[in-house]
């Protein structure tokens, strides 16, 4: 069993964003080899600049981001993209906490319009890069996003976005687990 926390960057008025979010939980949900904890950025109140470099933030919201973080094994990131980046909250996010992502995997489940979050996800690897974090290579993206779910929330081609979500949870479930086998035998420094 894997733990996973799923950070969601998703507008709170926008459906969209919902129904992404909804449907992956659903879809990682019906798993037995992972444990889900749903990371909502929009119910985490940040403080927009952090003090200084490591450790993670002192403030309330930031410890308590710094321990579901450091409690997961992995993380996949749902996200929009806007003006061909990510949105701000989600580099607020990333930049609180220090060394709790040190020596994980992460992967993305990104939406937008033409370019379905591509480039925002692109840029993530860089950041998570800089953390110490594996990215795995396999994404969800969904492109013209508002186009993908009909009126009840469901997607268009069910199959081709749940054949998507099980490759990179495959994928994040290997990953996740070597890397955390390899920090209980020889503990990550960062
Ligand atoms: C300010 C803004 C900028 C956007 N820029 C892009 C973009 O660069 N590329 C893209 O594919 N979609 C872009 N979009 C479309 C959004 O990714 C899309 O509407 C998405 O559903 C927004 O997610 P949200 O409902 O969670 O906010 C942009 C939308 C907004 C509001």
């Amino acid at each position: 069993m894997l733990d996973v926390a799923v950070i969601t960057a998703t507008s709170p008025e926008g459906r969209s964003g919902a129904n992404v979010s909804r449907w992956f939980l659903g879809r990682a949900g019906r798993r037995e080899d992972l444990r889900l904890d749903l990371v909502d950025l929009n119910r985490i109140p940040l403080p927009p600049f952090h003090p200084g470099r490591p450790p993670s933030g002192t403030d309330g919201a930031t410890r308590a981001l710094a321990a579901r973080v450091g409690a997961a094994d992995a993380f996949v990131v749902i996200t929009p993209e806007y003006n061909h980046a990510y949105p701000a909250v989600l580099k607020l996010a990333v930049d609180a906490v220090r060394e709790e992502w040190a020596a994980k995997a992460v992967g993305f489940v990104s939406y937008g319009g033409q370019s379905g979050g591509l480039r925002a996800v692109e840029q993530l690897r860089l950041v998570f890069a800089e953390l110490h974090v594996v990215s795995v290579r396999d994404t969800v993206s969904f492109h013209r996003v508002e186009r993908q779910f009909d009126e009840a929330g469901e997607p268009v081609d069910p199959a081709g976005v749940d054949g998507a979500a099980k490759v990179l949870l495959d994928q994040l479930i290997w990953w996740g687990t070597a890397l955390r086998e390899a920090r209980a035998a020889r503990p990550y420094t960062v």
